[in-house]
């Protein structure tokens, strides 16, 4: 079905930066720069100026980067990784991937880990802690650094959702040993295909993920140090990524906006349980995801499917009811509750006011 409201638009997006994007193609492909060149170096610069950290090392997708950072951290067997199930896939897929427990927790009205859950989930096992900063809004991470000082835990933030995003100030991916970020096409910042970015302030911790991304090979004295991985961010991606972080801050204001716009035009409906406006607070959203909850969700999403409005559910289905996954011995009732009430509004930069104001009358017929 052609949607008349996309869920986003990579077509328009593309059109807007395109003599951009295609001149800096044309450049690397003259120069003939695929891997680990100028500029891989020059983004990973820009983009650890841009969350003011140290160190950034451009990695194959998100889910490496998760990946590379327990391995960094030294997370392995018959160690735990608290985190959440209401979540992609890959925050927990990687912890089994480093053959450690994930240990699941509830999480909060705003969809993201319930800090008053973390204490109880900790056993002389735990390692580690992944926050998700879910669709674009910071954990609670003054609660969250505490407790990791006290019990002596790593913090690997799963930024994939929240480029941008702030909390007191500081940018998501800049509070824990690292963190981790997605340029999967539909982020915010997203390229032509799969790419992502670990951050860093600790030195050792980068140049282990720096050798680690790349074979475990020092470049300049060809040594292997250890057994690696290849997980380099390509060179044509982040010469596009370096063009698009120039235009991402405004980018994130339009976000905002429209956050804003629906936050208007749907206050009035009660049978809405919405996001928190965008406010210059403790919170500085950057809503990858606009996210509303609804008790006759499924119908709802059917009757603006029906209006021409592309919808996403993400996640009709905790990763701990997924039986294959061997995690259904958690017991996590606002993590339940949340997956059959919530669905995702379109929401992106090239979105029209008028296409808003459309979403918005939807919503409004449905409930009339
Ligand atoms: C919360 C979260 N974590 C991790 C990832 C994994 O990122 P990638 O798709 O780039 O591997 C994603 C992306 O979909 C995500 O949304």
């Amino acid at each position: 079905m052609g949607y008349r409201v996309r869920f986003v638009d990579f077509p328009e997006h593309y059109r807007k930066i395109k003599s951009e994007v295609d001149s800096v193609i044309q450049e690397v492909l003259i120069g003939g720069d695929y891997i680990l060149r100028r500029h891989l170096k020059e983004f990973e610069k820009n983009f650890a100026k841009f969350l003011d950290v140290k160190y950034a090392i451009g990695v194959a997708n998100g889910t490496d980067a998760l990946f590379l950072s327990l391995k960094a951290a030294n997370i392995t067997e018959s160690d735990e990784v608290i985190t959440v199930s209401h979540t992609f896939a890959a925050t927990v897929s990687t912890i089994s991937q480093c053959n450690a427990k994930p240990v699941l927790v509830d999480i909060d009205q705003y969809h993201n880990i319930d800090v008053s859950c973390i204490e109880a989930a900790i056993t002389e096992k735990t390692k580690g802690i992944i926050p998700v900063h879910l669709n674009g809004r910071i954990c609670d991470m003054d609660t969250i650094m505490k407790i990791a000082s006290d019990h002596g835990l790593h913090i690997i933030e799963d930024a994939a959702q929240a480029v941008g995003a702030r909390y007191k100030g500081r940018r998501a991916g800049s509070f824990g040993l690292t963190g981790c970020f997605s340029f999967y096409p539909a982020k915010i910042l997203g390229t032509l295909g799969d790419g992502g970015m670990i951050v860093t302030n600790n030195k050792e911790i980068a140049k282990k993920l720096f050798l680690l991304r790349d074979h475990g090979q020092d470049r300049e004295t060809g040594a292997f140090l250890f057994h690696g991985f290849n997980s380099r961010l390509d060179n044509l991606h982040a010469a596009i990524l370096k063009i698009k972080l120039n235009h991402l801050p405004k980018w994130i204001e339009r976000r905002r906006e429209i956050a804003n716009l629906y936050h208007e035009g749907l206050s009035d409906l009660a049978s809405l349980q919405l996001p928190p406006a965008p406010n210059e607070g403790n919170f500085y959203d950057v809503y990858q995801n606009y996210v509303i909850r609804s008790n006759n969700r499924d119908e709802l999403v059917a009757y603006l499917r029906n209006q021409g409005i592309e919808i996403l559910v993400s996640w009709p289905k905790p990763l701990h009811k997924h039986k294959a996954l061997n995690l259904d011995h958690f017991n996590l009732p606002l993590t339940e509750q949340i997956s059959r009430e919530v669905l995702s509004l379109p929401l992106h930069p090239e979105l029209s006011d008028s296409d808003v104001g459309f979403v918005v009358d939807s919503l409004h017929n449905f409930y009339n």
